[in-house]
């Protein structure tokens, strides 16, 4: 080390005055001032996992630390802290007893998602509760819908009549105080037909956010072990959307809101930021987006390890999917990132 080091030559260098864009990065009070993306917990959604029957069951999902299966105690505790904090709301995921061929749990009106609804919203009449409608957490074989063989004898997840069974499901979501109706399952025509089904049963007020740019990715794994949805053959590639494409991400867009979603999600977050810039940019509908199992379960294994600052990459995470675009964000870190400022 040089012994002139805390004497270094200036004067030698003339950067312009319109060069320092440093001035307004100097103090938090100029940060502040400037800042362009800020973190609203009115913003964020909470996923939960309902679990049927015994209220007090409580099971961590190794795959996602600090993310519990939860029987109606737990439900109605994380309800109340969603609530005290001021998150936009909570989005709730079922696990029911009984699994069947057609995922008949999913539509009936004493189902684990129906009464799980009600009854929060008995306790907590102002929480916003979103539900998820798909039926891969209640078929026996883990698909998001009908399976049949086709005529060269290939298994096909059949379009029509899971759509039939998905009107079916969000009616019984809607009878039972859903405030928000979210098709996940990615069938063509869904939303139109919920739409319908919702008016004609006296629900016209009832808004939709369609899962409508649905990639199929390897983020959704931690998820599947929470909810028990695994497909127990094939994958999800015939209905969720190739990672490789983003036109396409644009016609699905804007067949959901021409056929009456009111939000539409982009999912994954963080490998779609392009995907959310470009559809905020195109249409004039609140843009959700969700950060996935995987991308929790990535920013936690690297914190556990002592090699990412959690809080941080947390905070950085949403705000860049809020900058993106996203206005709601769905996210297992909610009530953390409520908590800190943003
Ligand atoms: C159900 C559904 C999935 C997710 C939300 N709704 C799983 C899937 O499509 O396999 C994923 C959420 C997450 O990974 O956190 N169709
Ligand atoms: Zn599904």
């Amino acid at each position: 080390m040089s012994k002139h080091n805390h004497e270094l030559e200036t004067g030698e260098l003339t950067i312009p005055t319109s060069s320092r864009t440093r001035r307004t990065r100097m103090t938090e009070r100029h940060r502040s001032l400037v800042r362009e993306t800020i973190l609203s917990p009115s913003n964020l959604i909470l996923p939960l996992f309902v679990v049927e029957g015994q209220s007090n069951f409580r099971k961590p999902i190794d795959s996602m630390p600090g993310v519990e299966q939860l029987g109606m105690d737990g439900i109605l505790a994380q309800s109340e802290s969603a609530l005290k904090a001021g998150l936009g709301g909570i989005i709730l995921f079922g696990i029911p007893e009984h699994k069947d061929e057609f995922g008949s749990e999913a539509y009936n009106d004493r189902g684990v998602i129906q009464n799980a609804v009600w009854e929060i919203k008995q306790r907590f009449p102002e929480l916003l509760v979103a539900t998820d409608v798909c039926l891969c957490e209640y078929t026996d074989h883990g698909h998001c819908g009908v399976v049949e063989r086709n005529r060269n004898g290939e298994i096909e997840i059949v379009n029509d009549k899971t759509v039939d069974l998905l009107v079916r499901e969000a009616v019984s979501h809607a009878e039972a105080g859903s405030d928000l109706i979210c098709p996940s399952d990615m069938m063509d025509g869904r939303i139109g037909a919920i739409r319908d089904a919702l008016d004609q049963n006296g629900f016209e007020s009832l808004p939709i956010m369609s899962y409508s740019a649905k990639y199929a990715s390897g983020l959704y794994g931690p998820f599947r072990d929470a909810a028990g949805s695994m497909p127990s053959f094939g994958d999800r590639r015939s209905h969720q959307m190739d990672v490789a494409n983003s036109d396409e991400a644009m016609r699905v867009v804007q067949r959901d809101i021409e056929e009456g979603a009111d939000i539409v999600m982009v999912k994954p977050a963080i490998s779609s930021l392009d995907i959310i810039r470009r559809v905020r940019e195109q249409f004039l509908v609140p843009v959700a987006a969700y950060q996935v199992s995987g991308e929790y379960s990535m920013i936690k294994a690297a914190a556990q390890n002592g090699w990412i600052d959690e809080e941080r990459v947390m905070m950085e995470s949403l705000t860049s999917i809020k900058r993106a675009g996203a206005s709601i964000i769905l996210t297992y870190f909610a009530l953390r990132a409520a908590k800190l400022p943003s």
